[in-house]
């Protein structure tokens, strides 16, 4: 196969999905909860990463065993949970961002009631903001948040060195559910989300058409998910 995404329709990508998620090692019975309270809770809850893109970020952080996780973007803390989950064996330091009170106090009351407070850290405000007064270096960064932020958030990530020399980025949503690669590539997205994803993918196109060309990285996109882009330190 020389290409590199199957042609799926709508009905069976639902069926790929879920057959990934039934052949994969579930997320734990206490991310599970969590992620079906955000569902029940919030009508935003798409948001939330899904269940398998939760395995995934726990499968990475135990095969990467990062010593610190940055999070750009919390929401009501489900992937912060998963990190914590993924780095039970090296206790990371978690440290998630985020903007909006409600979701604040959303993700704060599930790191208390799962008992993540002792390595979990929301920082409240916006991302660009917090990570201008960052310190350190992170072996893990996944960035989340507005998508119109990504190409700043890079910025002062890479020329911060936030990013530990081994360390890698995974940028979520660089498709913008399909409408980065082109206005006529997601007929699924409905008309109300329809002007938001296209504002998004317009920015996501510029970030990823301007990161490859920095000399400083290597980036991978990858076709799973919504997109996941992931960034490493060149010759490293
Ligand atoms: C897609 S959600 C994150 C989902 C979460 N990472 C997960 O996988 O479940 C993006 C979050 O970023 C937050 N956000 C948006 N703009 C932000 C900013 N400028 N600074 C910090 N957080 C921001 C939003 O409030 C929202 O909760």
């Amino acid at each position: 196969m020389l290409g590199s995404v199957l042609p799926f329709s709508e009905e069976v990508a639902d069926r790929v999905s879920e057959y990934c998620e039934t052949r994969s090692t579930p997320i734990t019975e206490t991310l599970q909860k969590h992620w079906e309270d955000t569902r029940t809770k919030f009508s935003d809850a798409d948001k939330m990463s899904s269940r398998l893109q939760g395995a995934w970020m726990i499968f990475t952080a135990r095969d990467r065993k990062p010593k610190r996780v940055l999070e750009v973007g919390c929401y009501s803390g489900y992937s912060a949970l998963a990190w914590y989950e993924g780095t039970k064996a090296t206790k990371a330091e978690i440290v998630t961002l985020e903007l909006s009170p409600k979701m604040i106090a959303a993700s704060r009351e599930a790191f208390k009631k799962y008992g993540a407070e002792d390595r979990v850290k929301l920082v409240e405000g916006p991302a660009d903001q917090t990570l201008q007064a960052l310190t350190g270096e992170f072996d893990l960064i996944f960035v989340d948040a507005n998508k119109d932020g990504y190409e700043g958030y890079i910025k002062t990530i890479l020329d911060q060195k936030l990013l530990s020399p081994d360390g890698i980025v995974l940028c979520d949503n660089v498709f913008a559910r399909g409408l980065t690669i082109g206005a006529d590539c997601a007929p699924w997205v409905n008309d109300h989300v329809r002007p938001y994803w296209l504002a998004c993918g317009q920015a996501l196109d510029g970030f990823s058409t301007r990161l490859v060309q920095d000399e400083r990285v290597d980036v991978v996109v990858l076709p799973v998910f919504d997109g996941i882009s992931q960034i490493r330190w060149k010759g490293t």
